[in-house]
């Protein structure tokens, strides 16, 4: 059985989308695949209890018993290794993890970020996008690299930004994409059809329709 652990700091709404995927696609049966583990670096994010209901392992690891972020790192490493991961997935991880955690994890190691990098990387991304006029916007499935918000794209999705729309309008659509995006992009990599080679990602029987996607028009 392929291990996928999951790391989050917060609501854990694309956790739940992950849990919700691999349960109506039976991922244990088609993919051999399961979500094994939760791991966040805050004692309340609200993702614990989504995990704790389907009875898996919740574990929290506090940033603030760390003296450097080095040795909460290593803490981490030595965490998420419990469970032989065949992927790590960042879900809403608000933290920057240190070169060696990103070499360590090398092409199993995948993150969400709401933008359509490379164009807003870091926090309050749909401000930025509304600050800056963009008419479409979206979210991206990445292998992560040393760079934050950075390495090899895997999928993104688009979706359109509407006359009057707010932060909250926004966000609500691009964040109904990423319940859609993240999963696949999951069970893609579990199967074995998109790998990172040499630091490129490679698609193997992967439709356009599997990796940009694109949300129809609001009217
Ligand atoms: C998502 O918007 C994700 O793209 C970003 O953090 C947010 C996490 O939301 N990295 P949730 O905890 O999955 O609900």
């Amino acid at each position: 059985m392929k291990n996928i652990v999951c790391l989050i700091s917060g609501r854990g709404s694309n956790l739940e989308a992950l849990l919700a995927a691999a349960k109506s696609e039976q991922w244990e049966d088609t993919i051999g695949a399961r979500v094994a583990a939760v791991i966040s670096n805050c004692a309340g994010a609200g993702g614990l209890a989504i995990a704790q209901a389907v009875g898996l392992p919740a574990r929290v690891l506090a940033q603030a018993q760390f003296a450097t972020r080095a040795a909460f790192d290593t803490a981490l490493a030595a965490l998420i290794d419990e469970y032989d991961p065949a992927l790590v997935v960042l879900a809403g991880f608000m933290r920057v993890l240190t070169g060696a955690f990103v070499d360590r994890y090398g092409g199993r190691l995948i993150n969400i970020h709401p933008s359509l990098l490379p164009s807003f990387r870091g926090l309050a991304t749909h401000q930025a996008a509304l600050a800056a006029g963009v008419r479409v916007h979206g979210a991206t499935v990445h292998f992560v690299g040393r760079e934050v918000d950075g390495g090899p794209i895997i999928a993104q999705a688009a979706v359109p930004v509407a006359p009057g729309d707010t932060e909250g309008t926004l966000a609500a659509r691009v964040l109904a994409q990423e319940h859609r995006l993240l999963p696949r992009c999951v069970r893609l990599l579990l199967a074995g059809r998109i790998r990172l080679v040499a630091g490129h990602v490679e698609y193997d029987g992967v439709a356009a329709a599997d990796i940009a996607l694109l949300e129809p028009m609001i009217q």
